[in-house]
């Protein structure tokens, strides 16, 4: 079968190289790609948000599945577009891309279905939220309701800071029409995990879990980013707190999607926080996680495109998930100074050594083809994966690999699952 691929991250290449895994897979092609992407796919100068010229180029080269990796299209509705064509598709339609979309939205689904997170007010004027602040706790988080680069996320310590928090997200627009509505929630403690699961509508199966890193610096100092680097699994996601969440928060949420009449067929990554109360969503995605996609799917033994059918005809009910006995670490590669301003175009070395070597992966998140080789062409440029029997030996494994590639400015964190070392 011929497979799309739309997207050009370090996500997507590792999808783009475990599809190329399944023996049901001939050709892939990717929209729009990176460097490395074209290693398994023919890359398409076609913009993830461009619908209709995406679903031309599917029914011109009669692709079978097309894989949405992105949250901006999904949210945007590009799995309608799809399959009103007729042509198949991996993602949820707009209607159920919400979960992700609107942070009021799956805060307000939560509560009336009681799925544990944090409590919350959701705001559409800043004067009631500046009121509400004056009687609140701190610290307290404030959330862009809409898809903010997972830069939309504010813990504020003082009041003063909430109220300049309040002013970016709802008055100056910082992060655009995100910000016509926030939440107002209750700041929560605890080790944050990532689960990734898919969906078929009706049944759910997780995937191994992950940990991310968001802040750009060492010890969890500095911005949010996208995410600096990965490991799966989780040692602090055990068994137990599993089965709690597969009861009080994985089913739950795709029956109260189902009950809503927004019907959810793809990935559900859950963000969670293990609270000393147990277990509660920080936030929901409808995707997979990138860095989290870099370390869970060279785990997963199932063939992934047989996985992602099943999520489509909904016969999910009939796939075991099965996953190595292993572990994974991931550690990004980025230009320095992102996440702020960071310059592109440096030429990438060291890219050739991991080919043919078990267990070492180098996916390219921001790089495109240059005249003497591969350069930059983002803030985060690489994603330095290496798998090992535990969680230590892919560690060491990571960053021993990670010294084979180097670039001008060439930036990555030095404590990436160093939580392994307190479990
Ligand atoms: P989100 O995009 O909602 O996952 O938020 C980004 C990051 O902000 C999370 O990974 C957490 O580290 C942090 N965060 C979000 N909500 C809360 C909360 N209620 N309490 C504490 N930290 C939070
Ligand atoms: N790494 C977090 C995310 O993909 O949202």
């Amino acid at each position: 079968m011929k497979v799309l691929i739309v997207g050009s991250g370090g996500r997507e290449h590792v999808i783009a190289w475990k599809a190329a895994q399944s023996p049901k897979v001939d050709k892939i092609y990717c929209a729009p790609g990176n460097a490395g992407i074209e290693e398994y796919a023919e890359c398409v100068n076609i913009g993830v948000m461009d619908f209709d010229a995406l679903a031309a180029f599917a029914e011109e080269k009669q692709i079978d599945l097309t894989i949405v990796g992105m949250d901006d299209p999904l949210v945007g509705g590009i799995a309608d577009v799809f399959e009103a064509r007729g042509l198949r598709v991996f993602g949820p339609r707009k209607n159920a891309a919400i979960l992700e979309g609107s942070k009021a939205f799956s805060k307000d689904l939560m509560k009336k279905y009681h799925i544990p997170t944090a409590a919350y007010e959701n705001f559409t004027d800043a004067d009631t939220a500046l009121e509400y602040l004056k009687t609140a706790r701190f610290p307290i988080v404030l959330k862009a309701d809409g898809l903010a680069l997972g830069k939309g996320v504010l813990i504020c310590n003082t009041l003063q800071e909430a109220q300049d928090g309040v002013k970016e997200i709802m008055t100056d627009k910082k992060f655009g029409s995100a910000g016509n509505c926030m939440v107002i929630e209750e700041f929560m403690t605890g080790r944050e995990v990532s689960v990734l699961s898919f969906v078929d509508g009706r049944t759910i199966r997780t995937m191994t879990s992950a940990q991310d890193h968001k802040r750009a610096g060492d010890g969890d100092t500095g911005l949010n980013t996208g995410g600096m680097g990965t490991f799966s699994p989780s040692p602090f996601y055990t068994k137990e707190i599993d089965e709690y969440c597969q009861k009080h928060i994985y089913q739950p949420t795709v029956d109260a999607m189902a009950a809503e009449g927004r019907e959810f067929k793809g990935i559900i990554f859950f963000g969670l926080m293990l609270t000393k109360d147990g277990p509660k969503v920080l936030e929901y995605n409808a995707r997979f996680g990138d860095p989290e996609a870099q370390v869970v799917l060279p785990r997963m033994k199932t063939d992934m495109i047989e996985v992602m059918e099943a999520c489509i005809d909904g016969t999910l009910d009939q796939v075991d998930l099965e996953f190595e006995d292993n572990a994974a670490v991931c550690v990004v590669v980025a230009s320095g100074g992102y996440p702020v301003s960071y310059e592109k175009g440096f030429l990438i070395s060291g890219l050739d050594t991991f080919k043919g070597k078990d267990g070492y992966y180098v996916f390219h998140a921001g790089t495109a083809k240059g005249k003497d080789g591969i350069v930059t062409n983002g803030g985060r440029v690489l994603g330095v994966t290496a798998t090992g029997a535990d969680l230590k030996e892919a560690r060491a494994h990571a960053y021993e690999a990670v010294k084979w590639v180097d670039f001008e400015h060439k930036y990555y964190r030095n404590d990436i699952g160093k939580a392994i070392d307190e479990a």
